[in-house]
């Protein structure tokens, strides 16, 4: 009876253990899934996928290609400075991911986490030095072009700018690579 017993005692410091590690992994799989649930939220209501989802006709986003960005092959909007006298400011391509005014042509972004040509490679830290500083993230650190709205985003918190990351590398990455934006000259005059 004595031996028995034992023998059972140094089961039971390895049994709570095995719990404790169990809530303890149970717990971080939470705050993982609450965490992607914000940065839904923030995507939904921060209005992303009106300039990175392709539109069709009816100005809806295509399903199936949300967040994707301009498609590769899909022209890229032209706009000159005489539309400016017929009140012009800025004009949209056919899928409302592609713009083009003063600034250059601005092509909304693949924002899927497709490693080569979407934001796979994008970090936490990366996205914060972004939006902090106005500067792209990829493309030699130039200031990102409108309509992306890098003004009213600066404000965001650290917490949230990681949660929408961790909702965006969340989705199925979808293969698209868009045309490289052009900045605009700056003016000579
Ligand atoms: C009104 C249109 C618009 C909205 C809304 C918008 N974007 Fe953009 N975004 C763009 C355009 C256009 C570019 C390309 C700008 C450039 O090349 O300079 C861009 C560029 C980016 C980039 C690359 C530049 C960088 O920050 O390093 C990221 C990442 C990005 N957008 C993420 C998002 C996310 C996430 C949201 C929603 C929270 C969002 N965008 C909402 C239009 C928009």
């Amino acid at each position: 009876m004595k031996g028995k017993f034992m023998y059972a005692l140094p089961i039971i410091p390895i049994g709570i253990g095995l719990a404790a590690m169990a809530v303890g992994s149970g717990e971080k799989a939470n705050a993982e899934q609450d965490k992607i649930e914000r940065g839904k939220y923030l995507v939904t209501i921060m209005g992303c996928t009106d300039c990175h989802s392709p539109h069709g006709p009816d100005g809806k986003p295509i399903k199936g290609l949300e967040f994707s960005g301009h498609p590769a092959n899909a022209p890229l909007p032209k706009w000159e400075p005489k539309m400016l006298e017929e009140g012009i400011l800025a004009t949209m391509g056919l899928t409302m991911t592609a713009f083009a005014g003063p600034f250059g042509v601005s092509v909304g972004g693949n924002l899927t986490p497709d490693d080569e040509t979407g934001i796979g490679k994008l970090t936490e830290e990366m996205l914060i030095e972004s939006w902090r500083t106005g500067n792209h993230w990829k493309e030699d650190k130039r200031p990102v072009l409108p309509p992306m709205p890098m003004e009213p985003y600066s404000h965001i918190t650290d917490d949230d700018i990681r949660a929408i990351l961790a909702y965006l590398k969340s989705l199925k990455p979808i293969k698209n690579q868009p045309p490289k934006s052009i900045v605009a000259p700056p003016p000579t005059h």
